[in-house]
């Protein structure tokens, strides 16, 4: 079995932190989503990957490389433009060959990885096994029609008026039979190959399509919201080790991680939270929920529930909280002084604020 795991696409949703970084690195608890999926697929004993690239493939590649560092053998195949889920398929028809897939897309995150579902499939081999998930918006995904016994009976492709409120979450699991299935699609009225549409050809041709319905799943909504929440949960699962330095004049309070090369003084960070290598905290406060990626500076400030890239830099502002901060961001203090401040703002901003 291999995996096909797609990386490209521009992230529109997430601007503007993916102006200037591609969506599927947008770390959560300082590690770059795609990174968990890339876990999941060696947890569940797959080793041959191949990552379909686009645009941004320098970014990616640089960050994955060969895939020695997950226990897997990456193959990076390049799709010139973002034609679509069921296009990936199609350019990687050489690369899969007649082996089983699992095609997971690179910036879902799916909490308890995917090895109990590789093994289902292994089991029971239908020609789609598909996860459907709960959403408060269905429009915004692939939605699925269940009949009665819980068969898959319909697929759309975000539906103006949605049959339910299951969507289509972008982990798959494929036989081969769903190369003849993308081979026959059209575009989309988004002028894509949907892969909704592929498993639908694969229902219409009398094909078994299997779903399960799974909780603990985040797509990139572009709501900042949910990639703290995904944060969050991550950031629940730390134990404290503290190998960078904390001074006597620091408290660190529960589950907190400060990692080598970080300098921590006269300051509290209450966990779980953690404060990347090579990051300065000094004078400040860190309140539970936040991540604060390599290289960041955090000075005479408060912050919270929120999440820094690497390099940001936050001097004398109380207090920050349920903010997604882009990397090289700069934010200082202004006069006057409206308080409580939330922010999304891109890589390379610099703000002034009234602290
Ligand atoms: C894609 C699929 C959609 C699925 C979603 C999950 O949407 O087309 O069916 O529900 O991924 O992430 P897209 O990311 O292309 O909008």
């Amino acid at each position: 079995m291999k995996a096909l795991v797609l990386a490209g696409g521009s992230g529109t949703r997430l601007r503007p932190i993916t102006h200037t970084s591609a969506k599927q690195l947008v770390p959560v608890a300082n590690k770059p989503v795609l990174f968990y999926g890339l876990e999941s697929i060696a947890a569940a004993g797959i080793r041959e990957v191949g990552i379909v690239v686009g645009d941004t493939h320098e970014e990616i590649e640089g960050a994955v490389g060969d895939g020695g560092s997950f226990g897997l053998e990456v193959t990076y195949l390049r799709q010139r433009a973002p034609l679509g889920l069921a296009h990936a398929v199609l350019i990687a028809r050489d690369y899969l060959g007649d082996d089983d897939f699992v095609m997971y897309l690179g910036d879902n995150f799916v909490v308890g990885g995917i090895e109990p579902l590789v093994r289902r499939f292994h089991d029971e081999r239908p020609a789609a096994q598909i996860m459907l998930t709960r959403v408060g918006d269905p429009r915004q995904f692939g939605v699925a029609e269940l009949d009665a016994a819980g068969r898959v009976v319909g697929l759309e492709e975000k539906p103006q008026v949605p049959k339910s409120d299951l969507a289509l979450v972008g982990v798959y699991l494929f036989t081969p039979e769903v190369h003849e299935a993308v081979s026959s699609l059209k575009p989309s009225w988004r002028g894509e190959l949907e892969i909704t549409d592929a498993i639908q050809w694969l229902l219409d041709s009398g094909r078994r399509v299997e779903s399960t319905v799974i909780s603990g799943y985040w797509k990139d909504t572009g709501n900042v919201t949910d990639m703290l929440e995904v944060n969050r949960l991550l950031l629940e699962e730390l134990d404290q080790r503290l190998d960078g330095s904390v001074d006597d004049a620091s408290e660190i309070i529960g589950r907190v991680v400060v990692e080598a090369g970080a300098r921590v003084s006269r300051s509290r960070i209450v966990g779980p939270a953690i404060v990347g290598a090579g990051a300065v905290v000094r004078d400040s406060y860190i309140g539970p929920f936040t991540s604060v990626a390599e290289d960041c500076h955090v000075v005479d400030s408060e912050i919270e529930y929120s999440i820094l890239l690497r390099r940001a830099s936050i001097h004398g502002v109380r207090r920050i909280e349920a903010s997604l901060i882009g990397r090289d961001v700069e934010v200082t203090p202004a006069p006057n002084t409206p308080r409580a401040h939330r922010l999304v703002l891109g890589d390379h901003s610099k703000v002034q604020i009234s602290s």
